[in-house]
């Protein structure tokens, strides 16, 4: 079943958007239960819990209306898709491991449930599938782009376990993180969406570029809704960051807003109720909406530079992948 936030973009998109979703899910299903048990059961629990499938959403919508593709079977993006959210599942999978988080989709994680070996096991089974996946449609630019983004994801993991604890990180560094965790797989998204359905690379580039600032936007926000919550809400709880170490926008633009919260030494954070606490005192001086305002600027900038003359189904549903970023706080 498609994810609700989702339907009204696969309208705009054009009636061949849900068939290819439709397909894309069934695939990542014949995967994940592909494996031996126990590896089997943990793949399948992480992708049947569901998910946003925003990025796989992407790539089709990248890929523009299907009169102009030079595949119309589609078959491509159905594994362009299935790739992009394996990687995705697969970072998500080891980085509730570096996180320490328990709740994951509104599951206990991997990690939590059947402990570290089970969860890098199963992240590494995910990650390799995506590969064997997008290699079947033989083109190395595509299988580049895609591996480019998971280096990337690996490097931006242990740039914030570096920084973890330092709340006197620069906030450069922090979007640094951001770009590298998770802006570079939503560019991937897009460049393999238009790489696979019309190979035309001055469209790839721009639409890239919509992809890294959507995906820098994601994750501030992503950053915003771990203080906000509720947990009913991100299947998520509430602080995971905190606890963790991990410092990001809001409690940056909250610690140059109150003084009380700038003298703070995050690692005295160590309850639940602690970071419940600290999340409140961060909403109440106004940091969450700066934060969610830097997200919306990207946003705008993203919609701003799409190139003049796309397909009008494709310009609308780009516009309201972008929106539906930012409705995610709302
Ligand atoms: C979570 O991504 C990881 C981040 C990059 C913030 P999503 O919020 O897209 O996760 P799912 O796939 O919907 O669970
Ligand atoms: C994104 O960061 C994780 C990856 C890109 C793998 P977070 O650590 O904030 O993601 P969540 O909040 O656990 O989903
Ligand atoms: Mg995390
Ligand atoms: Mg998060």
């Amino acid at each position: 079943m498609m994810a609700p936030e989702t339907a009204p973009i696969a309208a705009a998109a054009g009636p061949h958007i849900p068939d290819l979703l439709t397909r894309i899910e069934r695939r990542l299903g014949e995967i994940a239960s592909a494996y031996p048990a126990p590896l089997s059961g943990w793949a399948s629990g992480t992708i049947a819990a569901g998910g946003k499938r925003l990025r796989p959403l992407l790539v089709l919508v990248a890929a523009g209306p299907a009169a102009g593709w030079r595949d119309a079977s589609g078959d491509g993006l159905v594994r362009a898709g299935v790739a992009v959210e394996l990687v995705h599942s697969a970072t998500l999978v080891h980085d509730d491991v570096l996180d320490a988080a328990a709740l994951r989709r509104g599951q206990p994680t991997v990690w939590a449930s059947a402990g570290r070996r089970a969860a890098i096991a199963t992240g590494d089974a995910l990650f390799a599938d995506a590969f064997a996946e997008l290699v079947r449609s033989r083109d190395a630019p595509q299988v580049r782009a895609l591996s480019r983004a998971g280096s990337a994801l690996a490097e931006g993991e242990l740039l914030q376990r570096e920084d973890a604890w330092d709340t006197g990180v620069a906030v450069e560094r922090y979007l640094h993180r951001c770009e590298l965790k998770t802006a570079r797989l939503f560019e991937a998204a897009c460049t393999l969406g238009v790489l696979d359905a019309t190979g035309d690379e001055g469209l790839a580039a721009a639409l890239t570029e919509f992809g890294r600032r959507i995906g820098l936007a994601f994750q501030l926000l992503d950053d915003v809704l771990d203080v906000s919550g509720p947990a009913e809400r991100t299947g998520k709880h509430r602080g995971t960051d905190l606890l963790d170490g991990t410092v990001t926008l809001p409690l940056l633009l909250a610690r140059e807003r109150d003084p009380a919260l700038a003298a703070l030494d995050l690692r005295t954070v160590t309850t639940p109720e602690q970071a419940e606490a600290l999340c409140d005192a961060i909403a109440a001086c106004g940091a969450l909406e700066a934060a969610r305002s830097q997200a919306l600027d990207l946003v705008t900038g993203a919609k701003a530079q799409l190139p003049d003359g796309l397909p009008v189904s494709q310009r609308l549903a780009l516009d309201l992948v972008a929106d539906g970023v930012v409705a995610r706080y709302a």
